[in-house]
């Protein structure tokens, strides 16, 4: 017992002694969908107590921070990302003490919590919309209204210009109250909000403040690129140009149009630059931990640079890297993802931290996009490059898109698209209830009907079952994760190679502390490698860290590093032994 408790203290001593980074600078950033994360009171959707039982197996598996997509009051007609009151809870999450509650765990047990902030539009149930649509002084340039013109042939009136709604159709609606029409640059529920007037930028600042006094560790901001539209010199809104790319040839569908006037215009960059000297003065008045933000701009590289900052100001502490969403597929090469890996570090600029991206509640899960086999290769390459890891709720334990039918689709973007296509569309089948074990609902939820269905493969992968088996995802996961509080990840170097279209293999390294070499073998055939060939490591054994389940490598193995088989579709972390 004494021995186990100066062992404990040692390490307690140890681990503060060393770590030299910021809390969030080499963190795991997990993203909560609470919808579907746990359901505590049985109505089939999860909500704010489910979270907070849940917190604890998030600190196990070594999570740093969790991010909340919305929690706030909502008609959920794009499933909380259309606001209707930026203060209140949505009932069916719980309510603020709820949300107290989750803060006081987080925080007794050390994990950060993180805010969705949907800055772009709110919900047009929003008091805003309706105040500003019957012309009160004070909201009646809240949103962006336009008269529109009319069709000198048929008469029909019709949208001051061509452009389209990220959900599809007419980014331009037609409101019979106000005789104008309003922009909504995702759902017709969606009105943009118009950042040209001073009082929008003031009341969303003070929409963040209200949150950081709760105790938020800071925000994932919505939707960046879409906060300013172009205004031409003689104050109209342009046409944007129809796109080149053949793959797009219905004038319905979002890309149809090459957005230049609808995306990333100057004014948005200060507006996430402000955005940070609110955060940074924050913590100037308050004192207390550093808040961060995390923006999702889906968007060109050099605009993800400029979120980092202008070289003056500062911006986003994390633009969220999508370079691995938007360009890997399950063809992409080694020397495919050492091109996108060297591209950030290398061009990002001096003092941020690189972030990595491989899922969320937007996109097709890891898994299905890039081969199930390669989930644990995944997840470890997440791990094990420096900076932050950015990890979707699911995928530590190898979570697949859940078969979603037309009549179970209650995503817009997948209820605007046909039975035939709107699988391609759909949202739904990443965001299927988290699945926790092989009880009903996945131990989701104990309601006799979820708001999306389970994905029955449930009752063989969940976390009850990946916490017990001798080997599983979830804990290959846990294992590269705690990683990140070595020297080596911490602070070492990292060199970077692709010496065939399968192999990608790195090395992490802090001169006179520790040395890890990863390998991942992207191709189907198993491989013979040397790891002298790749970094002169001085021949010798070298500890298996951990490696993708399928192999036979085991975690703590000792093996020759001149002599080791990777197979397909396998990843693994190996210890240099000095
Ligand atoms: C972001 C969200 C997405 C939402 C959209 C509109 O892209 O991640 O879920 O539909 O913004 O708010
Ligand atoms: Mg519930």
């Amino acid at each position: 017992m004494k021995a186990q408790l100066i062992l404990l203290f040692i390490t307690l001593v140890v681990g503060t002694a060393t770590s030299v980074k910021d809390w969030w600078e080499n963190g795991n950033f997990y993203q909560i969908y609470p919808r579907s994360f746990k359901d505590s009171d049985g109505d089939g959707i999860g909500d704010l107590n489910g979270v907070t039982e849940k917190l604890q197996y998030l600190k196990d598996i070594g999570i740093t921070a969790a991010w909340l997509s919305p929690i706030f009051q909502s008609p959920m007609e794009d499933f909380g990302y259309d606001i209707s009151d930026y203060y209140k809870i949505q009932e069916e999450y719980g309510t603020v003490d709820d949300f107290e509650k989750l803060l006081n765990k987080a925080k007794e047990i050390g994990i950060r919590i993180i805010l969705d902030f949907v800055p772009n539009h709110t919900s047009d149930k929003h008091k805003w919309f309706q105040l500003s649509v019957a012309g009160h002084p004070y909201y009646r340039d809240f949103y962006i209204w336009e008269n529109g013109t009319v069709n000198a042939e048929t008469g029909e009136r019709q949208p001051p210009n061509n452009w389209l709604g990220s959900f599809r159709y007419s980014a331009w609606e037609w409101n019979d109250q106000r005789q104008q029409y309003y922009l909504h640059q995702f759902g017709v529920m969606q009105p943009d909000l118009n950042y040209r007037n001073p009082a929008v930028v003031e009341e969303m600042k003070k929409v963040m403040r209200y949150w950081l006094g709760k105790g938020v560790s800071g925000f994932r901001i919505d939707a960046v690129p879409f906060l300013f539209e172009y205004i031409d010199e003689n104050g109209k809104f342009p046409d944007e140009p129809v796109t080149t790319d053949p793959k797009c040839p219905d004038p319905d569908d979002y890309c149809h149009l090459q957005h230049i006037y609808t995306n990333n215009q100057p004014e948005t960059f200060d507006m996430v630059y402000q955005w940070r000297e609110l955060v940074d003065n924050w913590k100037k008045e308050h004192g207390g931990e550093t808040k961060v933000l995390l923006t999702e701009a889906y968007t060109s590289f050099d605009n993800l640079m400029k979120l980092y900052g202008d070289g003056i100001r500062n911006g986003s502490h994390v633009p969220f890297n999508f370079e691995f969403l938007n360009t890997m597929n399950a063809n992409s090469t080694a020397k495919d993802f050492r091109y996108q890996i060297n591209r950030w570090l290398q061009t990002m600029p001096k003092g941020v931290y690189a972030n990595w991206v491989l899922g969320n509640h937007d996109n097709k899960r890891l898994a299905s996009r890039l081969g199930p086999a390669r989930t644990d290769l995944l997840n470890i390459l997440l791990q094990t490059l420096p900076g932050i890891a950015v990890t979707y709720n699911g995928e530590e334990i190898g979570m697949t898109d859940g078969p979603i039918s037309w009549e179970d689709t209650v995503d817009p973007q997948g209820c605007n698209a046909n039975p035939d296509n709107y699988n391609s569309y759909s949202r739904d089948p990443a965001r299927t209830p988290f699945q926790w074990n092989s009880s009903k609902n996945a131990g989701f939820s104990s309601a006799p009907k979820t708001w999306l269905p389970t994905n029955d493969d449930y009752i063989t992968k969940n976390v009850e079952n990946q916490l017990s088996a001798p080997r599983s995802h979830l804990k290959i996961f846990a294992k590269a994760l705690s990683l990140r509080h070595v020297p080596a990840f911490e602070e070492g170097d990292f060199k970077i190679k692709a010496p065939t279209n399968g192999i990608l293999v790195y090395k992490r390294e802090k001169t006179d502390s520790d040395c890890y070499v990863i390998v991942l073998n992207l191709g189907k055939q198993d491989k013979k490698i040397n790891l002298d060939d790749f970094f002169n490591i001085g021949g010798g054994n070298v500890e298996v860290v951990t490696a993708s389940i399928q192999s036979t490598l085991q975690d703590g193995e000792i093996v020759d590093s001149q002599d080791i088989i990777i197979e397909g579709s396998v990843g693994a972390i190996f210890k240099v032994i000095k």
